[in-house]
């Protein structure tokens, strides 16, 4: 995969990855990818944390840094990460830090 652009100010690859999955590409995501924007219904989640829930790193720093989170407990009820195979605590742990 290349990418090209006049400055370094490039998608996340987590965002590109994203729009692999959908099929067919919507017109709307065929623009965004054109301008190299996200969509307005897009968040980007960030880098997978939890592989066995689809759970990025943004999402589990929004949840901390709103107040929602205080704890990798805290975490796992609310957005199940790390209530599986618990593979991911350590990195989440690392994200309260
Ligand atoms: S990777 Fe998060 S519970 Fe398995």
């Amino acid at each position: 995969m290349v990418f090209i652009a006049p400055n370094h100010e490039l998608p996340t690859r987590t965002w590109l990855s994203n729009l692999f999955s959908e099929s067919p590409l919507s017109d709307e995501a065929r623009s965004n990818l054109l301008a190299v924007k996200l969509g307005a219904d897009k968040l980007d989640v960030g880098a997978l944390v939890c592989a066995c829930f689809g759970i990025g790193e943004n999402t589990i720093k929004d949840a901390i840094t709103c107040g929602a989170a205080k704890s990798v407990e805290d975490i796992g009820k609310q957005l199940k990460a790390g209530t599986n195979c618990g593979s991911c605590i350590p990195e989440i742990k690392k994200l309260f830090e």
